[in-house]
């Protein structure tokens, strides 16, 4: 695996494979009473989030802690960055004090790679702009792994607002790599500019029609739903919130058509949800979702990705202390 984790296309399936199966340990490790491994003892992860966040820097830092690395957290507001001091010299400064990785989520596109090129420790990118959020697909794949085994043929299909989302993206890539086929289905305005041109690659296609999606021949495995983010639209991407739930929202009656052709089919969304929108709350909350399952997911992936950046030549075998 490479030193830092910038984009999920950094990652081949062995990689996949290798943290997810780490993953596993780890969860096993969540399940216990007393939560710790001295994995990443002596280690230190600085979590610096320029934007705001409920589960990724939560999960971090449990993560961190876990393992016994030292986790410290940083956000805009709070640090130098709010007296006009620069993504540049905040890395460098922080990378100076001999930190091992620098957990970064920035709302520039571009930022953890950038990052990346100017320190010395580990970076991973905990979602930059509009562009990719690795661990959430890991995270994601973890979860429908550990539902319904390996994924290769599997139809993931993701729906709503991609043109703001990294997490659409980077499950693309992710989803692909374990042999997934994915459907993604947005309203013409959130299609992103040249997602249309994926659609030539095998086990990939895109529609403006969910409806039609859901009752064609190739039936749904997971649906995974994606939050309208409103606070990056600058103007009318759809006409109202019910048009846009009539037309791209998992309704009840929409869930129930998606059992019928398929009992086992799942519900996900990263969060956090907008209920009533793209999502309705007896869906987020029906037996089918596996939300709260990904939030739980994340901390053991989490894990695993410190583990393997962080505890070198060691990385393939399982954390003393972490077996199950
Ligand atoms: N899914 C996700 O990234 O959630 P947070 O913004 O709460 O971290």
């Amino acid at each position: 695996m490479t030193r830092h984790l910038i984009s999920s296309a950094d990652l081949t399936r062995h990689d996949v494979e290798s943290i997810l199966a780490t993953a596993e340990s780890m969860h096993d490790v969540q399940r216990r009473e007393v939560k710790k491994v001295p994995t990443l003892r002596g280690r230190t992860v600085i979590n610096f989030f320029f934007e705001d966040s409920t589960r990724t820097r939560s999960s971090f830092e449990i993560a961190g802690k876990w393992m016994s690395a030292d986790t410290i957290n940083l956000s805009a507001k709070g640090s130098s960055t709010s007296k006009g001091e620069s993504l540049r010299d905040t890395a460098m400064t922080v990378d100076a004090m001999a930190v091992d990785a620098l957990v970064i989520r920035h709302n520039a596109s571009g930022a953890a790679r950038q990052v990346s090129q100017w320190v010395r420790c580990s970076v991973i990118n905990a979602g930059d702009g509009t562009h990719e959020h690795p661990t959430q697909a890991l995270l994601d794949a973890y979860t429908l792994r550990s539902r319904m085994g390996r994924l290769d043929g599997k139809h993931v299909v993701i729906v709503g607002d991609l043109t703001h989302s990294r997490v659409f993206r980077s499950n693309v890539i992710t989803l692909k790599t374990l042999g997934a086929r994915v459907t993604v289905v947005a309203p013409p305005t959130l299609m992103p500019a040249g997602v249309t041109a994926w659609s030539e690659t095998d086990g990939f296609a895109t529609s403006w029609d969910l409806d039609a999606v859901i009752d064609g021949d190739d039936a749904v495995d997971a649906m995974m739903m994606l939050r309208v983010q409103r606070e990056r639209m600058s103007g009318g991407y759809f006409p109202t919130a019910r048009e846009y739930t009539v037309g791209y929202g998992l309704t009840r009656e929409r869930l129930e058509r998606l059992v019928r052709r398929n009992p086992d089919v799942l519900v996900m969304h990263p969060g956090p949800m907008n209920r009533g929108l793209e999502i309705a709350a007896e869906v987020a909350d029906a037996p089918q979702s596996v939300v709260l399952d990904q939030v739980s997911a994340g901390v053991a992936v989490r894990m695993a990705v410190l583990y393997h950046l962080l505890a070198g030549e060691s990385a393939e075998q399982l954390p003393e202390g972490a077996q199950a």
